[in-house]
């Protein structure tokens, strides 16, 4: 990255002696997928997701270690790797945004060089799956974003890709449009055994499709592994609520671990996963409890807090550990 001083005088500056920064955007990433998984990539801003998948399209050039793609090197841009992959992202078009995604369709069927007759059935199929009858045939600038985003996904479909990057495929939209990228990204995968990597700041979108989630920090993955795991691996702790047959004091609760919420007749406490059982147990002999659950915290909350501590299950521990009584 060029690093510019401040103003006029810096950017002249800059035309004669460039300085340069470098960002490590990426370091020591590794992992497989297997044909037909779809894979949850799930990371803050910055984190390193849209320059791993521009890696595994082709379009940046690792520095040291090595990308295959179906056996490819994606970076050599071979038709036969191209013409099996797409790369969707939320933030950039490939519409043309004068005419109506119908004829980017027709462009892109002549670049893939796509038979007239697979053509039609993908483009009939795409139309259903995505219900995009009446919008073809407007130009894309009078589109919603929901219907613009609907047939961004169909012209990278077109040629029937059996893997798909998915960069935010539903950052901005509706939670109706959301829902309907997602069954047909679902849908798709189903229909053609496709392997897919999404990344998502929506958790729904990755809880609904994906059993499998790499999470990535600072360019590193600091998970790779089921869905479920996330929460055991990166959350200390279980979620204990109460409610009392009386008014209590919080100050006592606070004795026995983390008030997350409280109300005067009810709480909800985050108690260390591996002392749930005495804790709580100590919790009943203690306080008028008439009702007692103990769950797991939300894959959500979960996830926010570790992109919002920083890195890993220390700080995430650290930071809601319960004090012992
Ligand atoms: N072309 C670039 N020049 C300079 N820095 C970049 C460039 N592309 C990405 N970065 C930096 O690399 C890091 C990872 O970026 P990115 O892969 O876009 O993250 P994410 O998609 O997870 O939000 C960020 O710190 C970003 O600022
Ligand atoms: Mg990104």
């Amino acid at each position: 990255m060029h690093r510019k001083a401040p103003g006029l005088l810096g950017s002249l500056k800059g035309l004669i002696a460039r300085r340069n920064d470098v960002v490590r955007a990426v370091d020591g990433v590794s992992f497989e997928i297997a044909e037909g998984e779809i894979v949850g990539f799930l990371g803050p801003n910055g984190a390193g997701k849209t320059t791993t998948l521009k890696l595994l399209s082709g379009l940046l050039y690792p520095t040291s270690g090595e990308t295959r793609v179906l056996g490819h090197d994606p970076w050599r841009r071979e038709h036969v790797l191209l013409r099996q992959l797409s790369l969707v992202m939320g933030q950039k078009n490939q519409l043309w945004w004068d005419i109506p995604a119908r004829e980017t369709f027709l462009l892109n069927k002549e670049i893939y060089e796509v038979p007239d007759a697979q053509y039609r059935q993908t483009l009939d199929d795409l139309v259903d799956l995505l219900d995009l009858g009446r919008v073809l045939d407007v130009p894309v600038r009078r589109l919603s974003l929901g219907e613009r985003m609907k047939c961004e996904l169909a012209t990278a479909l077109l040629h029937r890709p059996r893997v798909l990057f998915l960069d935010e495929p539903t950052i901005g939209l509706d939670i109706v449009a959301q829902k309907a990228v997602r069954q047909f990204v679902d849908a798709y995968r189903r229909r053609h055994h496709a392997t897919i990597i999404l990344t998502s700041h929506y958790m729904d979108d990755v809880q609904e499709l994906c059993e499998r989630v790499i999470v990535i920090d600072h360019g590193h993955v600091i998970h790779d592994g089921p869905l479920v795991e996330v929460v055991a691996t990166f959350a200390g702790y279980r979620v204990v609520g109460m409610r009392f047959d009386r008014a209590v004091d919080q100050a006592d609760l606070q004795l026995h671990g983390h008030v997350a919420a409280f109300d005067g007749i009810s709480a909800t406490l985050h108690l260390p996963r591996d002392e749930v059982s005495s804790r709580a147990a100590r919790l009943l002999s203690s306080f008028p409890v008439a009702d007692l659950t103990i769950e797991e915290p939300s894959i959500d909350d979960v996830i926010r807090q570790v992109f919002a501590t920083g890195r890993g299950a220390a700080s995430v521990a650290g930071a809601d550990g319960p004090s012992t009584p």
